[in-house]
């Protein structure tokens, strides 16, 4: 992967940022996608932010070394912390990180939304309290997608500020849009993560720890939702 080459996974997130976008990518590591979209003129402008030193570093040499730097701005910052007013930023993409941070990072930097900005989110797992925070926050789940590739299951979460939006128990854990859609993947998705949680349930029977009563309940009423997701 590269500046020119993205992986699968960062393509998806790629063909959802708007046109004439000006971006901010918060957790940028080497900055590859906002100079592709750069490059494939997508974007006007970008902010890239990052709170570690050595991916820091890393994105400033790929925009420098692209001869970006006018267009492109790197920070060193916290979350959303990375975003100016004065850059007038219309979408937010935040991948690659678990759903839980992805949230915390929403919710630390509340003040740094103007709530006009699309949000493109792909998180590493965790997506059901992610989708809690955003129809706690009036964002409502305009696309979505799931993707496999090197054998691992991404979710792309896109969404927009557009007022109360309510979702089930169920919309919020396997995603509003994928429970329509019922794609291929999605169905292969599900049936690997019950035979896992079946699996889970057995070995926690086995060991009888009280303890894990609660674990239980909550992964037997998770598998339920999935079989009957999948019948
Ligand atoms: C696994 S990399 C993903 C890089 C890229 N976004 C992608 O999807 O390929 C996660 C990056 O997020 C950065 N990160 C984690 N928490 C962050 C935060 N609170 N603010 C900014 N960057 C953060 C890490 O330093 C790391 O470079």
């Amino acid at each position: 992967m590269n500046q020119h080459t993205l992986s699968m996974r960062l393509e998806r997130v790629a063909a959802n940022v708007p046109a004439g976008a000006r971006l901010a990518d918060i957790g940028s590591d080497h900055g590859y996608l906002p100079v592709a979209l750069m490059h494939r003129g997508v974007i006007t402008a970008a902010v890239a932010g990052e709170v570690a030193n050595t991916p820091f570093h890393a994105a400033q040499r790929t925009v420098r070394d692209n001869r970006l730097e006018p267009r492109i701005t790197v920070r060193l910052a916290d979350g959303l912390a990375a975003i100016e007013p004065c850059d007038g930023i219309t979408a937010i993409s935040i991948c690659g990180m678990g759903g839980e941070t992805v949230r915390d990072i929403l919710e630390r930097g509340r003040a740094h939304l103007s709530g006009h900005e699309r949000l493109i989110l792909q998180p590493n797992g965790g997506e059901q309290p992610l989708r809690q925070w955003l129809m706690d926050n009036g964002y409502s789940i305009v696309h979505e997608e799931l993707l496999r590739e090197n054998r691992f299951y991404y979710e792309i979460i896109v969404a927009e500020r557009a007022g109360p939006v309510v979702y089930t128990a169920e919309q919020l854990y396997f995603g509003p849009l994928q429970m329509q859609a019922r794609s291929p993947v999605f169905l292969a998705k599900w049936q690997r993560l019950l035979s896992q949680k079946r699996k889970t349930l057995a070995s926690l029977a086995r060991a009888r720890q009280a303890v894990a009563e609660e674990k239980m309940r909550e992964i037997a009423r998770q598998a339920k939702w999935i079989t009957a997701l999948l019948a």
